[in-house]
């Protein structure tokens, strides 16, 4: 091997690469039985690309310590692919800290919305925030995750709800995307709540006539890359009908459809989602059994929100009636003013304890399944030869205390790894 490659990790005592075979995705019979190495290595080129992955023996016969840039012994330790967080909204300015206290005396989340709090007061702060303030939020919450394990996150727009604010928002989510290493997936959701003193019919209007095609013009003119569109699908906020309306003229503009979906009422949003052919849907705390079915026969993927559920004391997502019936089942952290969590380790934990998921259903669900949640599974989500070498070196026997340790994740979080560079 003459060509030099970028990093090479040596002797873990378990690499984790999730996929067998090029999988790309994980259902039910795929999570159980995720693929160990035990004493592997892996090696990323200078591409930053995964260059090899194996045991230990063969990787050090083909690839030679003086060849790398940069060499990490694992030894003792575990390798995982980078996390990824399938559902975020993380720009924003305002705090929310004083509707914690409201919600643990007993109010609802439609209370704290309709008493002028929740999304409606963090549209206010953020219409009102300049550019560089927002960023400079988000970029301290990106680290945040980062430090936590997340190397690919969704970052959602969707507290301005009119043109000026989106498009700010999914700028400063640009910015972000430049400049910082963790691997962003950026999400228009200006339908994300009526605004107030509007109806659902102007607001619905406002976002098909005024701000999607201003979208499109940004993202002709290369200023702008914008990957998925969302709608907050619920009783008193978007209906079906508005849903369906401003999901296809999204899907027609090519962006992914990824919306919130069955969260505090059946609506029938994940047959909607379904019929759109949306890549994914989330929450869906209310789902029904038809709406689950619909999902598994359109593999439209469920990104899962442990922590809403948990904050929110809402009934729990199906997550085991979800699998049992193939669905591809991700997760997200919904970090968000709401839901004040950036750590997917958490999540997982969460997710294994309340959803009853396994910890490998947990970790495919937050690497493979968030990847494919995303348009992503190709090239992120898996340790696979040509995906990109986003990966964590863990400082523990086995990978599983990553999920089983609940919280203080710096501690045996020795290497976060993204394209090969160690951040
Ligand atoms: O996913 N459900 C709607 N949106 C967010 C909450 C946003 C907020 O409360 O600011 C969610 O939980
Ligand atoms: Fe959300």
């Amino acid at each position: 091997m003459s060509e030099n490659q970028r990093l090479l990790v040596k002797n873990a005592k378990q690499v984790v690469l999730i996929c067998r075979n090029g999988e790309k995705f994980l259902n039910k019979d795929g999570m159980k039985s995720l693929s160990v190495i035990e004493n592997g290595s892996v090696v990323i080129g200078r591409d930053g690309l995964i260059k090899a992955v194996g045991p230990a023996e063969t990787i050090s016969a083909q690839y030679p310590e003086s060849s790398c840039d940069h060499v990490i012994d694992a030894t003792d330790m575990c390798v995982l692919p980078g996390l990824v967080d399938a559902h975020t909204h993380p720009v924003w300015a305002g705090d929310r800290v004083h509707e914690f206290a409201m919600k643990l005396a007993g109010a609802s989340y439609m209370d704290v919305h309709r008493a002028g709090g929740g999304i409606h007061f963090t549209v206010e702060h953020t219409r009102a925030a300049a550019a560089s303030e927002l960023l400079d939020a988000l970029t301290r919450r990106l680290q945040r995750m980062l430090r936590a394990g997340t190397t690919l996150v969704e970052c959602k727009s969707g507290y301005g709800l009119e043109l000026q604010t989106e498009v700010k928002m999914l700028e400063v989510i640009e910015a972000a995307r430049r400049s910082l290493p963790i691997n962003i997936s950026s999400t228009y959701c200006g339908a994300h709540a009526v605004p107030k003193g509007r109806t659902e019919a102007e607001a619905t209007a406002d976002v098909l006539q005024v701000q999607l095609p201003r979208l499109k013009e940004l993202m002709s003119a290369g200023t702008l890359q914008v990957d998925n569109i969302d709608v907050f699908c619920e009783r008193g906020v978007f209906g079906l009908s508005s849903t369906h309306r401003i999901l296809q003229a999204g899907r027609d503009m090519g962006l992914n459809i990824n919306f919130h979906g069955d969260e505090l009422h059946p609506m029938n949003s994940a047959q909607l989602g379904a019929e759109l052919g949306a890549l994914a849907i989330s929450h869906l705390e209310e789902v029904t059994d038809e709406g689950i079915v619909a999902m598994a026969t359109a593999k439209t993927a469920a990104i899962l929100l442990p922590t809403t559920a948990y904050i929110l004391r809402l009934p729990q997502p199906r997550a085991r009636d979800m699998l049992d019936a193939g669905v591809i089942v991700a997760l997200g952290s919904d970090f968000n003013p709401n839901a004040f969590c950036c750590s997917m380790p958490i999540v997982m934990h969460l997710a294994c304890v309340n959803m009853r998921m396994s910890m490998s259903e947990a970790l495919a669900a937050a690497t493979i399944n968030a990847a494919y949640a995303l348009g992503r599974a190709h090239t992120h989500g898996s340790l696979e030869v040509s995906k990109h070498g986003d990966l964590l070196v863990l400082n523990c026997s086995r990978w599983e205390h990553l999920i089983y340790q609940l919280g203080g994740h710096q501690e045996i979080l020795r290497y976060v790894v993204i394209k090969g560079n160690i951040v």
